[in-house]
């Protein structure tokens, strides 16, 4: 590379960092494309700026979410960089700077205070480093129900042995869950709570039904019973849902910004609260950041990592915001009424997802009558270029999780493949 592209690159970084997304044609062309002020979406049109198969059918962001192209770029762009000197952008200044960055912007879409956020690389992360640094005794006990995630549950799991303490994990009563109220899933929590049990973990939205749980009042409820700690799953919530936690009653909530907010693989954001912090050591130590550093800056210090993907975390959140989560939900209010409206007129499927929309989510999961939902996906996969994730425990069925460039044709298309 010749000096003056070098000294450009070096400088185009450095002052403008994080801004690289507002520099790409394809930022531009979203911006001149898109109708910004309408109230819906116009999927069509969004559709394009995302990288996914045209022919296919994506319905899976729930497991996995998809970058949009202006976002992908900025990435790109960052890695270059970062190998047109990786030292200055592995340890150097430039890029911690925009890292507080995405921290602050992180904290705006949280509505909380910047230092009580990590940037981790996914939810797990948040879980194990809650696990491997709480203090617990033997008779203390860690609960979580069935609709908990592995990744939420198995740090608890893995470690009670090694550590001595007590792991109970109950039955969400799936049967319940269409028609559930929020004082219901709040009776279900409390029931469970026993004497000991210190630590309760539930997701704010699930990854089998999608119910969204009324965080605030079972952490009330929770630690009026006795519980010490609560440590929600935010894996599904964040970018999907606006989320406040100014005043929450939970003590840590740990996400994954590469689901719904369409940011790059590998990216997590764990907030924990300053109370808690003084109780949490990090899980990995590097420098002396942790002596001196009570915010949640202490949980990464990883030493050398990803720092591209990490400053393409601000864009993605830029992305989404210039969309705006009013749109999205007006548009994720739409997709859930008319899809729920086509699976109620067929006699021959099962909506096991909330109907109160309050508590339902972009996650609705339907069920075949006397189909093997494996099989169906498979059928869906393989001769229809449609992906879903099915499930054969606790429930025979199919997770439909749209985004906001999904067309509701190809919801109905699916579901018209489903039914027959
Ligand atoms: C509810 C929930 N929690 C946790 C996870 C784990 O996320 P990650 O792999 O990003 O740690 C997932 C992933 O699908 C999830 O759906």
């Amino acid at each position: 590379m010749n000096n003056s592209r070098r000294k450009f690159i070096n400088r185009f970084s450095s002052i403008l960092g994080g801004s690289i997304l507002f520099n790409d044609p394809s930022y531009f062309e979203f911006v001149k494309e898109i109708d910004l002020n309408t109230e819906r979406i116009n999927t069509k049109k969004l559709s394009k700026f995302y990288m996914i198969k045209e022919d296919g059918i994506y319905l899976n962001h729930a497991s996995i979410g998809t970058i949009p192209q202006p976002v992908h770029n900025a990435h790109v762009k960052y890695l270059k960089i970062c190998e047109s000197n990786p030292s200055l952008y592995v340890w150097g200044a430039p890029w911690k700077k925009i890292t507080d960055l995405a921290r602050t912007l992180s904290a705006e879409l949280l509505k909380c205070n910047k230092d009580d956020i990590a940037i981790t690389h996914n939810t797990t992360e948040g879980f194990n480093i809650l696990a491997h640094g709480l203090v617990l005794k033997e008779t203390d006990e860690v609960l979580f129900s069935s609709l908990n995630h592995a990744g939420a549950s198995m740090p608890w799991k893995g470690l009670s042995k090694n550590k001595n303490f007590n792991v109970r994990s109950f039955n969400f009563p799936m049967d319940l869950v269409p028609e559930i109220t929020e004082d219901k899933i709040v009776d279900l929590y409390s029931s469970q709570i026993r004497k000991n049990t210190k630590v309760l973990i539930f997701p704010h939205i699930d990854n089998i039904v999608g119910l969204q749980h009324p965080i605030e009042k079972i952490a009330i409820n929770a630690k009026k019973l006795g519980v010490e700690y609560v440590f929600v799953d935010g894996a599904q919530s964040l970018g999907m849902i606006p989320l406040d936690l100014s005043n929450t009653k939970v003590d840590a909530y740990s996400m994954s910004p590469h689901k719904w907010l369409q940011a790059p693989k590998g990216t997590g954001l764990f907030f924990i609260s300053e109370t808690m912090r003084k109780k949490i050591p990090p899980m990995w130590y590097k420098s002396s950041l942790s002596m001196k550093d009570n915010t949640a800056k202490k949980y990464e210090d990883y030493s050398t990592r990803a720092w591209p993907a990490v400053v393409a975390l601000a864009d993605a959140i830029r992305f989404q915001n210039k969309i705006g989560l009013k749109k999205k939900n007006n548009y994720y209010n739409y997709l859930w009424s008319e899809t729920k409206k086509i699976v109620d007129t067929s006699p021959d499927l099962i909506w096991h997802s909330p109907r109160d929309k309050g508590l339902s989510s972009m996650i609705m999961t339907i069920e075949a009558k006397k189909k093997s939902s494996s099989i169906v996906s498979k059928t869906l996969n393989e001769k229809h270029d449609i992906y879903l994730r099915p499930f054969e425990n606790p429930l025979n069925a199919l997770r439909i999780s749209p985004n906001m460039f999904t067309d509701i044709m190809d919801i109905k298309k699916t579901i018209k493949i489903i039914d027959s």
